[in-house]
């Protein structure tokens, strides 16, 4: 598989990255047993595996703008291009070391996301797309999956984090999808989701209050794979929103029917409890 000079310098960043990362895994598996714990490490590895990428990336293209979570917004000298960057996604499950976390690479053109990598060092899974080139999984060409019975389907999702988001809203949400397909997932680690969707291994996925980091890359992959992928209102504001659903053409139609219901539902639930008050 040849790919695109840009794609070849993204690749080869989110190796040297996914190195130091896989390096530090061995380490945060020591730091479990230890009273202070591996937090303030992976923080730091977060923080590396960030300037990896930042380093190899301005080397290729010294004038792109960089946004990165852990360092921000970077302005460059070309107003054209942006890297978006997320050096560690997953960074619960590294922290408890579960090797279900990735690197993650999009490169925004006139803010329409051209390329995207997904890379997980922990089993060498590199997916990556480029616009209209369609996406690959460690050069074999991934499609989503098939499937249109839900009753079928694997979806995933996320979960409100601890103390954050809508409590009463994502059990709705959870409630409905539990009834409607065969089975449900919570992996911890947004981009990787949106790559497993992209290689046919999950049917669908939503979740909201994610970031662009989260999903830049990955709804690359999904549109490449074939799949459906929009905000939770049915639009194109996904990295606006912060939020997204995803998989083939009947999967995605489902679930966003089920989501838009559950969000009515829950609205309802909401007013009745205000006004009984
Ligand atoms: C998180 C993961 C997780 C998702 C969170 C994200 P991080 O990213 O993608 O699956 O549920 O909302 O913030 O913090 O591990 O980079
Ligand atoms: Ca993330
Ligand atoms: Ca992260």
């Amino acid at each position: 598989m040849l790919h695109s000079a840009v794609l070849n310098v993204m690749i080869k960043a989110a190796h040297r990255a996914g190195r130091s990362l896989k390096r530090d895994l061995g380490e945060v598996e020591h730091l479990q047993v230890s009273v202070k714990g591996p937090r303030n490490f992976v923080t730091a590895a977060d923080h590396r595996a960030e300037a990896i990428l930042r380093e190899e990336l301005a080397k290729a293209r010294p004038d792109y703008g960089f946004l990165g979570e852990e360092g921000g917004a970077h302005p460059g000298a070309d107003k054209t291009h942006r890297w978006i960057v997320d050096p560690l996604d997953g960074t619960t499950n590294f922290l408890h070391g579960i090797a279900h976390f990735a690197v993650a690479i999009a490169l925004e053109r006139n803010g329409t996301v051209v390329a995207g990598l997904v890379y997980n060092p922990a089993n060498d899974e590199m997916f990556v797309a480029e616009r209209g080139k369609g996406a690959f999984l460690n050069d074999r060409r991934i499609r989503v999956a098939a499937r249109a019975r839900p009753g079928d389907a694997i979806v995933a999702c996320g979960l409100p984090h601890y103390g954050r988001g809508d409590l009463a809203l994502a059990r709705n949400e959870i409630a409905a999808a539990q009834r409607a397909f065969a089975g449900l997932r919570r992996f911890g680690a947004a981009t990787l989701d949106l790559a497993w969707v992209a290689a046919g291994r999950l049917d669908a996925y939503w979740e909201r209050d994610l970031s662009p980091w989260d999903l830049a890359a990955g709804l690359l992959l999904v549109r490449e794979a074939g799949g459906f992928i929009s905000d939770i209102d049915g639009g194109d504001a996904i990295m606006q929103k912060g939020n997204v659903v995803a998989g083939n053409e009947t999967m995605h139609r489902e679930l966003l029917r089920l989501l838009q219901e559950a969000g009515k539902a829950a609205g309802k639930e909401a007013a009745e409890a205000a006004t009984s008050q």
